[in-house]
């Protein structure tokens, strides 16, 4: 599987964990000014240095990105805030998530690292920026200093390394694991009765958070509002659920059932819940998912189904185009549903390709 580093680095700080990582996984680092063509490569890590929120050359280079060939998108910061701090991540991701199109932004994984900072090599504009900064923030009474504006102010005006190598080791670890042993494709089957107890899993997985949001403690699969989707799932006639299987472990689910959650629009309309494991979005195994709860529906003569999305979620695309459409909305969600079968002459027929909205005739 073809990979490739690029980088972005103004001082050096980036350049160096680029050129070592490159060495520890065996691939080419470049930085960002030389790359031309990135067709080809399926894994693209992105390392660069953090200015003002932003990751230097970030932007340049995900334009590059052609987005039917990248599968993932690895991006690692380098910055003189605390990269364990989770405010310091949340608002990392949160601007530098605003570099990269939303198309790409399902399949990015992001990590962070910690640089340096030597104000005798800073060029003029940096130092500017940098003065200014500091005039703004150092008034401000420390119980009110964020991580980033504290790491600023302490080291203004002085020469900091925190680079260090060893924090390479755990991202090595997981970028090489998947080069060793590229996914094969996933298997979508019925999911048996014994495996029910993994919907837990896979609802938690189906909260959408977006992009530098906290995820939801796991404790709320307990409220009614998601027991729903849980709550003796096998017993009821209309339940019916699918699974996708990667090397004898189950990394996706789509389920069905009569119930009153957010996607609730009759007594007579299923809803769906799906999920897959992040690290296996991105490689349409949602959408095969999806397909082939709908086809195990439409053999038990269930008419319509119906789900719900939150409108930032970037699913909300995938199920326009399986022939999803918005029946209702609040403020927060589209309601959208989906007919399995077309009336034609007072007849009922199975609408036969589920791909799109009864297109491909019916039966
Ligand atoms: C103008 C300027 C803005 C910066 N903004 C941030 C920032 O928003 N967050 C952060 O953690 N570090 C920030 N830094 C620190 C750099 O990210 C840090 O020095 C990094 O190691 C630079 O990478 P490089 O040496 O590869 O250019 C800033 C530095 C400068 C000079």
């Amino acid at each position: 599987m073809d990979r490739i580093i690029i980088y972005g680095s103004c001082y050096g700080t980036a350049k160096i964990y680029a050129e070592a990582l490159a060495e520890k996984i065996n691939v080419e680092a470049v930085p960002y000014d030389r790359v031309s063509g990135l067709e080809g490569y399926e894994t693209i890590i992105y390392l660069g240095g953090l200015y003002a929120g932003g990751v230097r050359g970030m932007a340049k280079t995900v334009k590059k990105i052609p987005t039917d060939t990248c599968r993932r998108l690895i991006v690692i910061t380098v910055g003189l805030a605390d990269p364990e701090d989770e405010k310091n991540i949340r608002n990392i991701r949160n601007t530098a998530g605003k570099q990269i199109p939303e198309t790409l932004r399902a399949r990015t994984e992001f990590y962070h690292l910690r640089g340096g900072i030597d104000y005798q090599k800073l060029n003029l504009m940096h130092r500017t920026m940098m003065k200014l900064l500091y005039e703004q923030v150092k008034k401000q009474p420390p119980e009110q200093q964020d991580e980033e504006t504290r790491a600023l102010i302490e080291t203004y005006g002085k020469k900091v390394d925190f680079v260090d190598l060893k924090r390479l080791e755990d991202i090595a670890e997981k970028l090489g694991k998947e080069a060793e042993a590229p996914v094969p494709c996933a298997e979508i089957r019925a999911m048996k009765k014994t495996e029910y107890p993994l919907l837990k899993e896979f609802l938690y997985e189906a909260i959408y958070v977006p992009e530098g949001a906290v995820p939801p403690d796991r404790s709320s699969l307990e409220t009614p509002e998601l027991q729903v989707y849980l709550s003796g799932f096998g017993e009821s006639e209309s339940d019916c659920a699918v699974a996708a299987e990667v090397r004898g472990k189950i990394i996706g689910a789509a389920w069905a059932r009569i119930m009153n959650d957010y996607g609730h629009i009759d007594d007579e309309t299923p809803s769906i819940a799906i999920s897959v494991y992040k690290e296996y979005r991105g490689q349409g195994i949602g959408k095969k998912l999806l397909l082939s709860l709908l086809s195990a529906l439409q053999d038990k003569g269930v008419r319509r189904v119906s789900l719900s999305v939150q409108k930032a979620n970037p699913a909300g695309r995938l199920y326009q185009r399986i022939g999803f459409t918005t029946v209702k909305e609040t403020e927060e969600e589209y309601i959208m549903a989906r007919s399995l079968f077309m009336s034609v002459n007072g007849k009922e027929y199975k609408i036969r390709n589920l791909l799109g909205r009864g297109k491909g005739g019916y039966s």
